[in-house]
C-alpha cells in the first residue's frame, strides 16, 4: 500500500493537473469565500473593494503562492522538511516551515467547530425546516447554539471524523478522489443558487452593494482587509499550497496552476455574493455583519421565500462542502510533516493530527458557554485568541518569511524560472519583482497595522 508508507521514495503524487488544482482549489474555497467576501465587499465601498482585491490577488496572492508551490514541488516535502532541505546550515530559516505549520495546527482547531455549525443548520434545516417559525425564533436559534457546548462538540467531533477519513485515504485515493466529487458538487450548488439569486427581485440593489464603486467608502482599513483577506482566502501561509505543491508532478507549470486555483477562489467568491444578497434585499432585510448573515439572516429569508425549504439544506450543505476541503488540506499539511519527517505511517499520522486538532478544539467549543469568561488574549475568549494568534499573526508572519527567502534568499535563479515557466516565457522577471518589493512590503503593512490594533 504505497499511500499507507512514509517512505520518501514512494511519496505520492496528484494523478493530473486537474486532480490537484480542483483539490487546491478546494483549499482554497471555503467560508471565507461565501460568508467573507460577499460582506466584507459591500461595507468596503462595493466595486472598488473588488477592484482593490482583485489587484491584491493579483499582485500579492498569486505571486505567494507561486512560491509555496514551489518550495513544495522543488523540495518534495511538507513545510517544515522543506526549509530543512533548503537551508541545512541556517536552522533560522526552518521556523518559516514552524510557524506555517502551528498555524495550520491552530487553524484546523477551531476551523473545524465552525463547519459544524454548517452541519447542524443543514440538520435543522431538514429536520424542522425554518418555514413554520417566527424571525425571531430562527434568529435566536444561533445564540442558543453557542451556548450548547454539548452539541457543537458533537458536531465538531462529526466533522473532524469525516476530515480523517478523507485524509486516512492518502492523496490521490483520499484527498484527490474526494475534491473530484465535492468541488464539482459545490459549483453545481453555488450555480443553482447563483441562478436564484439572479431572478430574485433584490438583484439590483445587491448588485449596487457589491459592485457599485464608492470610492468614499474606500478606506486604508479597506485595503489592509483586502490584503489580508486576500492571504487567507488562497490558504496562503499555512503550509498548505507548499504540502500541496510537493505531491505536484516535475513538469507542472506553476505559473498556469496558481492562476487556475486563484480564479476559481475569485470566481466562487463573486458568486456567492449573487447567490447570498439579492434575495437577503429582496425580503427587506439587512446585509448583517459576522457570522450573523450565514447562521441568522438567511434562515430567516429562506424561511420566507418560495422553494427556501429545498435552498435552505443545499446552501448549508455547500457552506460543509466548502469547509470540508479546506479544512482536510490544512490537517494534510501537519499529516506530511510527520510522514516526511518522523517516519510515520499515513494512518497512525492522520488518526493523531485529527485527534490532537479536535481535542485542542473543544476549548472553542465552549468558548459561547462553560469558558465564556476565560480570557486568553485581552478580552478575547478562547476560540477568539486563537483566531487572532493563528490568522493575524502567524499566518502574515509565514507569508512575509515565504516571501522574503524565495526573493531575496533562494540563490538559484535558473532553477527559480524553470519551476515557474516550465514554457511559458517572459513571466519570470515580473513574478520576481512581485515577491520581491511588492509582496514582502504588502504583509509588512498589514502586520505592523495589526500590532498596533491590538495595541502591541
Ligand atoms: N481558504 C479558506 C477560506 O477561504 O475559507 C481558509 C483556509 C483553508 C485557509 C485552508 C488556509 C487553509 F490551509
Ligand atoms: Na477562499
Amino acid at each position: 500500500d504505497d499511500q499507507a508508507s512514509g517512505h520518501a521514495a514512494q511519496r505520492p503524487l496528484w494523478s493530473n493537473r486537474l486532480g490537484f488544482v480542483l483539490a487546491a482549489a478546494g483549499s482554497a474555497v471555503g467560508l471565507g469565500n461565501v460568508w467573507k467576501f460577499p460582506y466584507i465587499a459591500g461595507v468596503n465601498g462595493g466595486g472598488a473593494f473588488v477592484l482593490v482585491y482583485l489587484l491584491c490577488i493579483a499582485l500579492v496572492g498569486v505571486p505567494i503562492m507561486m512560491a509555496e508551490l514551489m518550495i513544495g514541488r522543488h523540495t518534495r516535502k511538507d513545510a517544515i522538511g522543506a526549509f530543512a532541505a533548503l537551508e541545512p546550515g541556517r536552522r533560522w530559516w526552518h521556523g518559516a516551515g514552524w510557524i506555517s505549520v502551528a498555524a495550520a495546527f491552530i487553524i484546523s482547531s477551531y476551523y473545524s467547530v465552525v463547519a459544524g455549525w454548517t452541519l447542524d443548520y443543514v440538520w435543522r434545516s431538514l429536520h424542522d425546516g425554518f418555514g413554520a417559525l417566527a424571525p425571531s425564533v430562527i434568529e435566536s436559534q444561533f445564540g442558543t447554539l453557542l451556548e450548547n457546548g454539548l452539541r457543537q462538540g458533537l458536531w465538531h467531533l462529526l466533522f473532524m471524523f469525516l476530515c480523517l477519513a478523507v485524509v486516512i485515504g492518502g492523496v490521490q485515493r483520499g484527498i484527490e478522489r474526494w475534491s473530484r466529487i465535492l468541488m464539482p458538487a459545490l459549483l453545481a450548488l453555488l450555480m443553482l443558487l447563483f441562478v436564484n439569486g439572479l431572478r430574485s427581485d433584490g438583484l439590483e440593489e445587491a448588485l449596487r452593494f457589491l459592485f457599485a464603486p464608492d470610492f468614499g467608502r474606500l478606506s486604508a482599513d479597506a485595503w489592509l482587509e483586502a490584503l489580508g483577506h486576500s492571504f487567507f482566502t488562497l490558504s496562503l501561509g499555512m503550509a498548505a499550497m507548499i504540502t500541496y505543491g510537493s505531491y505536484l508532478k516535475p513538469d507542472e507549470n506553476l505559473f498556469g496552476v496558481s492562476l487556475r486555483v486563484a480564479g476559481l477562489d475569485t470566481l466562487i467568491a463573486l458568486m456567492a455574493g449573487i447567490a447570498i444578497f439579492p434575495i437577503v434585499f429582496a425580503a427587506g432585510l439587512e446585509a448583517a455583519s459576522g457570522p450573523g448573515l450565514i447562521f441568522q439572516t438567511l434562515p430567516v429569508v429562506f424561511s420566507q421565500i418560495e422553494g427556501g425549504a429545498l435552498l435552505a439544506p443545499l446552501f448549508f450543505v455547500l457552506l460543509a462542502f466548502a469547509a470540508l476541503t479546506s479544512n482536510i488540506s490544512l490537517l494534510e499539511a501537519q499529516i506530511a510533516y510527520l510522514i516526511d519527517e518522523r517516519g510515520w505511517s499515513r494512518r497512525r499520522a492522520s488518526v493523531c493530527v485529527a485527534g490532537a486538532a479536535f481535542t485542542v478544539g473543544i476549548p472553542t467549543a465552549l468558548s459561547g458557554n462553560l469558558l465564556k469568561n476565560w480570557h486568553l488574549i485581552g478580552e478575547r475568549t478562547f476560540f477568539d485568541s486563537a483566531d487572532l494568534l493563528a490568522s493575524s499573526y502567524l499566518l502574515p508572519l509565514a507569508g512575509l518569511l515565504i516571501a522574503l527567502y524565495v526573493g531575496w534568499f533562494w540563490r538559484g535563479e535558473a532553477e527559480k524560472a524553470e519551476l515557474i515557466q516550465g514554457g511559458c516565457g517572459g513571466l519570470y522577471p515580473l513574478w520576481h519583482g512581485l515577491i520581491r518589493y511588492v509582496a514582502p512590503l504588502a504583509v509588512t503593512v498589514i502586520l505592523v497595522n495589526k500590532a498596533i490594533q491590538a495595541g502591541l
